[in-house]
């Protein structure tokens, strides 16, 4: 895969790339885990300031509903967060975040338990008042809470592509085989990318092939590499910071891997638009009926 990283400079955005884009397809990628505290959040952020970059619109939504926490890693304090949306009187407007040119966030709401178990009729008024937001942008990206609670499963399910964050820890990598085992049983989805964190590619394709094995054995399925992120002490300073690794140290190590899922990503798009576009971002999604993974 060529490496079409634009010239970058610490802080600063860098003008998105002219790329061939067709805002009216939008695609809706999930990033989930079975255990806490993976890496979900800062991926979601940076893969989502790559796509922008590339030239790609992208709406990010902080689906931890009730324990958020995108809007701290950029250092903002919105007025508005989902909580205000699902309450009534509010436009999705009102809550909409503008971070770059290209780039909006949804934020949710921290410390709010009620947040974190929606119902289905909670979920289906939220996405009601999303849709026509969301027709404005090539990407959704949802940074899921951890676990296998209601709500992670029905935003998973709902995506259309499903990105399962593991490090090579067993524990991380046995809770990343539950979350594909239910999503499995309870909805039949059998389609998932991994992505493996804070890995050298060495590990990364050993971690990859030790849970492809046990879906392969015990699911029936077969998973997709879609790739992996060094460990970097450099986002951890960017937390601290509280600006975006991307825009930190954009050719850090860990930037150039979030770089190169994130093209992989933008090719996968490309190549189903077709199946994609008329299909809503999120409701009536049927699990691997017509887009190829990547
Ligand atoms: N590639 C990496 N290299 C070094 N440290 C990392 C890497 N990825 C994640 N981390 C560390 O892990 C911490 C947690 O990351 P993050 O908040 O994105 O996880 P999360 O999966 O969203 O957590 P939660 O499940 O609580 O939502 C980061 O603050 C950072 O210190
Ligand atoms: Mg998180």
């Amino acid at each position: 895969m060529s490496d079409t990283n634009p010239e970058t400079t610490p802080g600063t955005a860098p003008e998105p790339q002219n790329a061939a884009i067709n805002p009216g397809s939008t695609v809706s990628l999930c990033i989930m885990s079975g255990k806490g505290g993976v890496g979900k959040t800062n991926l979601a952020l940076n893969l989502g300031l790559c796509l922008r970059d590339m030239g790609h619109k992208l709406l990010l939504m902080d689906c931890d509903l009730g324990l958020a926490n995108l809007d701290v890693l950029l250092g903002l304090t919105p007025e508005k967060n989902l909580q205000d949306l699902l309450g009534g009187g509010v436009e999705p407007a009102d809550v909409l975040l503008h971070v770059e040119d290209g780039l909006d966030i949804l934020p949710a709401a921290s410390g709010v338990p009620e947040l974190v178990e929606m119902d289905q009729n909670q979920r289906d008024a939220l996405f009601e008042s999303l849709t026509d937001l969301i027709k404005g942008y090539a990407f959704l990206l949802l940074d899921l809470g951890a676990g296998i609670s209601g709500t992670v499963l029905a935003l998973a399910r709902m995506a259309q592509m499903r990105v399962v964050l593991v490090t090579p820890e067993p524990t991380s990598l046995t809770d990343g085989y539950a979350i594909i085992k239910v999503l499995n049983a309870k909805f039949g989805v059998r389609d998932f990318c991994v992505v493996v964190n804070q890995a050298t590619a060495k590990e990364a394709q050993d971690t990859f092939q030790r849970l492809n094995m046990a879906c392969k054995n015990f699911l029936g399925f077969e998973l997709v590499h879609l790739g992996h992120i060094r460990l970097d002490r450099t986002l951890t300073q960017a937390v601290i910071a509280q600006t975006p690794l991307a825009r930190f140290a954009p050719e850090c190590p860990a930037i150039k891997d979030i770089r190169v899922l994130a093209e992989r990503i933008s090719h996968y798009r490309e190549q189903n638009l077709e199946a994609i576009s008329g299909r809503k971002a999120l409701k009536e999604f049927l699990p691997g009926a017509t887009a190829r993974n990547p």
